[in-house]
């Protein structure tokens, strides 16, 4: 892209501020920063203060979860259908680990975060292990993708390379970036981190389906006979990933998803809680959650709306590529945005300066037909680590790991 295109783009989107350093950068930087200018879509900014596009039903119900006593009851049965479809071929897993991590505060990517105590034991081998569990019993392996972004990429693969996928097949594992967005300040005004580029920062985990397809990945699994994903977080140590028994229950109620979910702790636990909207699964986030869904009970005295999700769902890729293409909503998220003011000089916020514009991965279930909440233990299947201290820290995982006798 030549500067006089990139200005008029820059034009178009009131952004023209952002070619301010221009004429101060060497040839490789103006280069570096028109390519950026090319193919970065300003338009994400329209958001700030729409708030409307975020809600879209009228009509919320309960959706019924499968719960422990019930998968107990058949627990052989859709373990048995979930080995199978393993052992065909039909599941891959997906792990999501491109976002930035930032309450954890560390400058690494999450999965290379070291949680042992004794001895190493990297988020990452955690969760691989945990996947071996699986792929030991069932007596095959599954493609391992993990999803990256541009900030974290590089350092993600050269980990996994040099400890030599701690164990799991090489040619299993694939790696593929999201989408980058541009961060902006509370004007709406595109930030610069350098005079030469813009702060872009991964788009949300939302993206991830279009990414996969995007990066040719949805093609080769299809080709491959993979029909499910299994798609799920990186900060959670204790994720099961691939479970039979979950994978069985899903198929078994010929649902088109299934959602691990948690029976929520107290009334007010900030974790979004499975519905129905509009006839179609949905998640209300926490801080949406009306007094009379909070207080909804059915006819025995149980809270209708309680069971949260553990971002770890089953998803049937013909009724995700219906899905391709469709408009999600855009999260206008407020975030410390490292960047350089108006004169050029680096400013690290201690508090939120502006937003960031995320899509979300609950929406995605929303266009859906069918989604099975699907009841764990959370003291077996939920340790996730957010924060270097207190709630969902990296000390109450260590205390659930040690709980569940793993060595740290
Ligand atoms: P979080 O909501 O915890 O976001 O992500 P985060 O960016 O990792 O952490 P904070 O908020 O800055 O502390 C939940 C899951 O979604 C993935 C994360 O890697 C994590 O597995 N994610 C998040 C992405 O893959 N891409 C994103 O853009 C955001």
């Amino acid at each position: 892209m030549t500067y006089s295109e990139a200005y008029r783009k820059l034009e178009q989107a009131g952004q023209t501020h952002l070619l301010a350093f221009y004429d101060r950068l060497t040839g490789e930087e103006q280069e570096k920063l028109l390519s950026q200018i090319e193919s970065t879509d300003f338009s994400v900014t329209r958001y700030i203060g729409r708030k409307d596009q975020l809600q879209k039903w009228t009509v919320i119900a309960p959706l019924p979860a499968l719960e422990i006593p019930q998968i107990e009851a058949e627990r052989e049965r859709f373990t048995g259908i979930g080995l199978e479809a393993l052992r065909r071929g039909e599941v891959a897993a997906v792990l999501l680990a491109g976002g930035m991590g930032t309450r954890l505060g560390s400058d690494a990517p999450k999965c290379m975060y070291d949680i042992g105590l004794t001895k190493p034991v990297y988020i990452m081998q955690r969760l691989i292990e945990n996947l071996k569990e699986v792929t030991d019993r069932a007596g095959t392996e599954i493609p391992f993708l993990v999803m990256t972004s541009d900030r974290n990429h590089d350092q993600t693969v050269s980990f996994m390379k040099e400890h030599d996928c701690f164990g799991y097949p090489g040619e299993k594992v694939v790696f593929f970036r999201q989408d980058m967005a541009p961060a902006a300040d509370y004007e709406g005004k595109v930030l610069l981190e350098s005079p030469s580029s813009i702060a872009l920062s991964p788009n949300g985990n939302g993206g991830w389906f279009e990414s996969m397809e995007k990066a040719g990945i949805l093609a080769s699994l299809k080709e491959k006979g993979v029909k499910w994903l299994n798609v799920f977080g990186v900060d959670n140590v204790l994720q099961r990933i691939a479970d039979p028994c979950f994978i069985g229950a899903v198929i078994d109620r010929d649902c088109e998803s299934g959602a691990k979910a948690v029976r929520k702790a107290d009334r007010d636990e900030k974790v979004g809680a499975l519905c129905l909207e509009d006839g179609h699964p949905a998640i209300i986030e926490y801080y949406e959650m009306s007094d009379e869904l909070l207080d909804a009970r059915d006819d025995q005295g149980n809270p209708l709306y309680n069971f949260g999700v553990i971002l770890n769902y089953l998803f049937r890729i013909d009724a995700l590529e219906r899905t391709l293409g469709e408009d999600f909503p855009t999260h206008v998220v407020e975030k410390k945005i490292a960047c350089i003011d108006r004169e050029g000089k680096f400013v690290s916020p201690d508090a939120p300066n502006g937003y960031k514009f995320e899509k979300l991965m609950i929406d995605q279930i929303r266009s859906l037909n069918s989604c099975l909440p699907y009841e764990v233990d959370r003291r077996k299947e939920f340790a996730p680590i957010k924060n270097r201290t207190g709630v969902d820290s990296v000390e109450s995982a260590r205390a659930l790991c040690l709980e569940n006798g793993i060595a740290l």
